[in-house]
């Protein structure tokens, strides 16, 4: 039976960088969760007849928000949903799932990389028909049905179990409990040489995966250890766990702290790789060789043709502003487009969907490809691995090469979390209103050549997008952007973004904290962080 409940707009239900997340006690308490699925069918224009995806990265509230959802879409008329077993899916393997089966879209419960719990984050975002996350035009029609919500529809018996595999009727509606796993893995077979990643372990190489107690531990336990032959026990934390056993489930020096011991001792693996709560993000880590994001991407770009899937060559690369330079100058030297975007991975689905961009990243740790249309953690982990398996180099020698041939684009975020959101939102507004008197300054050694907010005119569908970060570049290379979270649950999060090209050969192997003094000094002087948030020191650095 179909029920239709009365029910009053919740205000703030507006989907941020990536999709709407809040604290899971918001999310829990009816009807937040109800409202929001309801805005969503109804922005897309109903789901009648439609076939959707869904699944998450099984953190607390997952199972419950699942069998909400298939009620909802069974009394809104969904003809399909096809739901990973226990709920589960990561993020790139729910984006191949609505691309492989031509479904409408797709529904993804998760906060990525945000802790997990009863008291900690929840999220909830709409993929569309091409995999990808909503784009601006979507995720504002979504916000403005949550502000004129007067019903939702719910089944109102309960959702069938999803715990084994096969098809149950719920209404009339079909839910297709399928692997999570299979159909990815068999994508990862066709774009990566398995042949040649079997011969690299056989050879005795060693490496550790930390799934970080969330959605890639049993995907990374198939294809690493199962069938890729890595030893038994390279993957670890590999149970999904409702609270990421406690911890950030973020792929960076910080959270993957152990992550990173292991690989700085003596008898390190060869090779070490972390993923985030849904499966998107990666971190790699050569034996004491931490590799940036944004150094990932150019190293990606420049020997992606190494494996079978891009032995063609990259159409163009793709990067958000606020990552570094480096990818740019590969694409020089291949005469390829590099475009650069608002950071969001939303930004990217025009690009690859019209054939112009291969390969995409962010500095946040999020590296893809066109084979979804969402960032992918093991992807990244594979691509890097067939590099290493074609070239019998170590991650170090590579990073080496690649700043000798390059220069190097020293790198750093430096996060202020939960600070005051007024505070916050003052900074940037004054910092913006004094950007036009900015050029011809000097602070320290640096002297400032322009500064400008970014904005974007989307070079296929001409969407626009403004206020995307406010930017200032040094003569020499050097750059600044800071920028405001669309991320956080609370308070407001204050990133800034620090960056300098050296090309001297003797200067490529500094700590980039070091190497970038003279630009966190500016970024003090220009923008005045600590006096405006009563920070000293940023809470995360990366
Ligand atoms: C952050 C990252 C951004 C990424 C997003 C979703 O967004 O900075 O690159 O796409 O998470 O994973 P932010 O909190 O900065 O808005
Ligand atoms: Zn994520």
């Amino acid at each position: 039976m179909i029920q239709i409940v009365p029910t009053t707009a919740i205000e703030g239900q507006k989907p941020g960088t990536s999709g709407l997340r809040k604290k899971t006690p918001v999310f829990i308490r009816a009807p937040y969760l109800q409202n929001y699925v309801q805005a969503i069918f109804d922005g897309i224009g109903g789901v009648q007849g439609k076939v959707l995806v869904l699944g998450g990265d099984g953190r607390y509230f997952n199972d419950t928000a699942i069998g909400v959802i298939l009620r909802m879409a069974a009394a809104n008329g969904a003809a399909r949903c096809i739901v990973g077993q226990g709920g589960l899916l990561s993020t790139p393997a729910a984006s191949n799932l609505i691309r492989l089966r031509g479904a409408d879209g797709g529904l993804i419960l998760s906060a990525s990389h945000n802790p997990g719990g009863p008291d900690a984050d929840f999220g909830l975002k709409f993929n569309g028909a091409n995999g990808g996350p909503a784009s601006e035009t979507v995720s504002e029609a979504i916000h403005a049905c949550t502000a004129s919500l007067r019903e939702y529809r719910i089944w109102d018996g309960p959702a069938p179990d999803i715990t084994g595999l096969g098809e149950a009727y719920l209404g009339a509606m079909v839910v297709e409990v399928i692997d999570p796993v299979a159909d990815y893995a068999e994508m990862m077979a066709r774009i990566f040489d398995f042949d040649a990643l079997r011969a690299l372990f056989a050879s005795g190489f060693r490496l550790r995966f930390d799934a970080m107690h969330a959605i890639t531990g049993p995907y990374a336990r198939e294809i690493l250890e199962r069938r890729l032959g890595a030893a038994p026990g390279s993957v670890v934390n590999a149970t999904p766990l409702p609270d990421f056993g406690g911890g950030h489930p973020d792929p960076n020096p910080i959270w993957a702290h152990a992550l990173m011991d292991t690989m700085y001792a003596t008898d390190a693996p060869d090779f070490g790789a972390a993923s985030d709560g849904d499966g998107d993000r990666n971190m790699i880590v050569g034996r004491s060789c931490y590799v940036s994001p944004s150094d990932s991407l150019a190293v990606l770009a420049d020997l992606a043709h190494l494996a079978p899937g891009y032995a063609g060559g990259l159409k163009g690369v793709a990067r958000s502003m606020p990552t570094s330079c480096a990818v740019d100058r590969v694409a020089e030297a291949k005469g390829i487009a590099c475009f650069e975007t608002p950071t969001g991975w939303k930004f990217f689905g025009t690009l690859l969907d019209a054939g112009r961009a291969t390969l995409c990243g962010e500095e946040s740790a999020g590296t893809g490809s066109d084979h979804v249309r969402e960032k992918d953690g093991l992807w990244a982990v594979l691509l890097w691995l067939n590099i290493l398996a074609a070239t019998r180099k170590s991650v170090a020698e590579l990073m080496a090469d690649h700043w000798a041939r390059y220069g190097r684009n020293y790198y750093s975020r430096h996060d202020y979390e939960e600070v005051d959101a007024e505070a916050a939102q003052a900074l940037i507004a004054d910092l913006r209103a004094a950007l036009p008197t900015l050029a011809g300054q000097s602070i320290g050694p640096l002297k400032i050549a322009r500064a400008d907010e970014f904005a974007y005119d989307d070079p296929v569908d001409g969407a626009h997008a403004g206020a995307q970060g406010l930017r200032i570049f040094f003569d020499g290379g050097a750059r600044l952007v800071f920028r405001l979270s669309g991320t956080g649950t609370a308070g407001a999060t204050l990133r800034v973004y620090l960056e300098r090209l050296e090309t001297d050969p003797d200067q490529l192997h500094l700590d980039p904290q070091e190497a970038l003094a003279p630009v966190i000094t500016a970024a003090e002087a220009i923008a005045g962080i600590t006096a405006r948030t009563g920070r000293a020191k940023p809470d995360v650095i990366t």
